[in-house]
């Protein structure tokens, strides 16, 4: 059982989580927030315990064990004309992968374009979606699931999934880690707003595989070349013998 209590009392942000919406069972907290015309405030929060419908990145669906894990999303509306969305799920990683080494002092490292790892192997997923009004993006939902307590993972995978207890050999108390990755989160979107160079920066830096010969899946074709960059948008650049190119959706396979 999620205490809300022990979340609040560790929340130090102005509004992501300020208003908080728990549920046992939801489709999908990411559709909750897109879907609902009800003007939820900015930074509007909702964990659930299960998703029946989880999504994951490229319509794959997201499991997460009921209970064990964080499966959340925020809700944005404020400035959204002056962040660019990429540069938001990046800052969402970042905030991730420093709440982990924070709190538990396990060393992180980022994959493009926003997974989280451990020992090389996916702690946590994110995806963002939004919604537009004519020309204008009206909102922005960030969704993001973290494997915290649950130690077995069945079915095939991309990427090996661990957990943090899986790592750490002891059990996690989900609510401190929730408000760590909200409070981070905040002061991440408030530099990208000043700095977004800063963001983009500190990113490359945890990611490892920048400059490395890597595999990528567009589409089901392959891709191979070097991690060259990332661009100021957020987008991955391949180099493949002397010619550089911008690569927007993919993902990284080896
Ligand atoms: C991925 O790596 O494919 C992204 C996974 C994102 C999963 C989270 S869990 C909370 C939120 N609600 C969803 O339906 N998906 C995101």
């Amino acid at each position: 059982m999620f205490k809300i209590e022990s979340f609040d009392i560790k929340l130090e942000t102005k509004s992501l989580g300020r208003n908080f919406i728990y549920s046992e069972d939801i489709a999908s907290t990411n559709s909750y927030l897109l879907e609902d015309a009800s003007q939820l405030k900015h930074g509007t929060t909702i964990l659930s315990e299960n998703q029946t419908e989880g999504k994951g990145r490229m319509n794959r669906p997201w499991f997460s064990n009921k209970g064990q894990n964080i499966t959340f999303s925020i809700l944005l509306t404020k400035n959204l004309d002056k962040i660019n969305p990429n540069h938001i799920s990046l800052a969402a990683s970042l905030a991730v992968s420093s709440a982990i080494e924070n709190l538990y002092q396990l060393k992180t490292d980022l994959k493009w374009p926003n997974d989280v790892l451990i020992n090389n192997k996916k702690v946590c997923g994110i995806l963002l979606e939004s919604s537009s009004k004519g020309n204008e993006i009206e909102k922005i939902v960030i969704g993001i699931g973290v494997n915290v307590n649950q130690t077995k993972f069945i079915g095939d995978f991309k990427i090996q999934p661990t957990s943090i207890k899986f790592e750490l050999k002891r059990e996690i108390v989900r609510e401190k880690l929730l408000s760590e990755i909200l409070n981070l989160f905040e002061e991440y979107l408030h530099e990208l707003k000043n700095n977004s160079k800063k963001i983009l920066d500190e990113w490359r830096d945890k990611c490892r595989m920048i400059g490395e010969r890597i595999q990528l899946e567009i589409n089901d074709k392959k891709k191979f070349g070097t991690f060259y960059d990332l661009d100021a948008n957020g987008f991955l650049i391949l180099k493949t013998g002397d010619k550089l190119e911008k690569i927007t959706t993919a993902d990284i396979t080896v």
